[in-house]
């Protein structure tokens, strides 16, 4: 392969790479967490800080019921508002946060799963 087309190659990919980061940038893989450590709501606030307060901020807009912006709120939603259910909705179905999708990355659901089988620790 001649020098130029490495070049175009080279530059192509690093500019694929600047484009791709939606959701890297707001993804904490659960790897970061030791296994003998709870996920806490430190570990998920960033979830709900970067996309659900869009809709679910105090007061809330765009028609959300409820804020979730403080440890209480989110917590209630899990117990009482079906939290869960509705990020774990597939891409496309009715009832599917945040409203309007891209649905979550599957590495952010689940720790927010882990968070809710680690009983919902606040820090
Ligand atoms: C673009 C605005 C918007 C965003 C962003 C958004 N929501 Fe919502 N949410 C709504 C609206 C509007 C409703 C009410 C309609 C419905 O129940 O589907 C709602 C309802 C809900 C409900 C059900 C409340 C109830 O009492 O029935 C939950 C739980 C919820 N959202 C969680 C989330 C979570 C978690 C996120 C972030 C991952 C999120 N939402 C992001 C607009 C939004």
């Amino acid at each position: 392969m001649n020098r130029n087309i490495l070049f175009i190659l080279g530059a192509f990919m690093f500019l694929n790479a600047c484009t791709n980061n939606t959701f890297e940038d707001i993804s904490e893989p659960m790897e970061n967490i030791p296994d003998d450590e709870n996920v806490t709501f430190e570990d998920v606030r960033f979830v709900f800080e970067n996309i659900c307060q869009a809709c679910h901020s105090n007061p809330p807009q765009n028609g959300a019921p409820m804020p979730l912006v403080t440890y209480d709120n989110v917590r209630d939603a899990v117990l009482n508002r079906g939290l869960l259910d509705r990020i774990s909705r597939e891409e496309g179905q009715p009832g599917l946060m945040p409203l309007g999708g891209p649905r979550l990355p599957q590495e952010t659901i689940d720790l927010i799963m882990q968070w809710n089988e680690d009983g919902l620790p606040e820090n």
